[in-house]
């Protein structure tokens, strides 16, 4: 698949089938992570492959969790019924892909660099590292997608994964043969002219061919 299909395929996939995706595809696709740039080439990402059934379960039910506490302080209107019904996707993801990996990343931030400007580069390096991963399960005709865990349950996560004190998570990605086929974007996309600016902000770009 070339680079461009990747792209246009590429969506996150909640809900995966039993069949098992061989070890050399998870290989390719870490191989494909591991190449992403980072600041001053650092590469401060790690990959934690969970095998253990009872650290994925722990990881399901630390993420309904979040999802749960998320959903109450952002919509404080919704009853329990409703919250459990929009938590579903994420169990159905963790439970059923055949890989869970969580990418963690050490913290190499510059201040001097950054300042108080409320970005981390590390966190930023482990997502672009995510984007290469999920483009290059795109292309093997798998499905992917990251899940966050809030801050509610962070610290819990971090104890369980056993990271040191300095480094962080940036998700778990999960990985398998999509349940429904064939991927391939529904959500709409935001017009890319309204997404150009000529020289400052608010001047629109024309996207006509001089
Ligand atoms: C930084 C980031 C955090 C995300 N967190 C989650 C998450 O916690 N759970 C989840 O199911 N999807 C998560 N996603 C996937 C987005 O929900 C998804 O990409 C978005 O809805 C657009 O849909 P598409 O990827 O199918 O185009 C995350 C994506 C990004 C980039």
């Amino acid at each position: 698949m070339d680079l461009y299909e990747a792209i246009r395929k590429r969506v996150a996939c909640r809900a995966f089938t039993k069949q098992m995706v061989p070890k050399e595809k998870i290989l390719k696709i870490l191989e494909a992570g591991n190449m992403a740039p980072s600041p001053e080439n650092y590469q401060p990402w790690e990959f934690i492959i969970i095998e253990d059934p009872k650290i994925r379960e722990a990881l399901t039910e630390l993420k309904l969790e979040s999802r749960r506490q998320v959903l109450k302080e952002t919509y404080p209107n919704l009853n329990d019924e409703e919250i459990e019904k929009r938590v579903q996707g994420n169990k159905t993801a963790l439970q059923t892909a055949s890989y869970l990996i969580a990418v963690c990343y050490k913290d190499v931030d510059n201040p001097a660099e950054t300042g108080n400007m409320k970005l981390s580069f590390s966190s930023i390096a482990a997502w672009t590292c995510i984007s290469y991963m999920w483009l290059a399960a795109t292309a093997e005709g798998l499905g992917m997608s990251p899940t966050f865990y809030s801050y509610h349950v962070y610290n819990k996560v971090k104890k369980l994964l056993g990271l040191p004190e300095n480094y962080h998570l940036a998700a778990v990605i999960r990985i398998g043969y999509p349940a429904k086929k064939p991927l391939g974007r529904k959500k709409t996309v935001k017009p890319l002219k309204s997404k150009l600016h000529l020289n400052t902000f608010g001047n629109p770009y024309s996207l006509t061919m001089e």
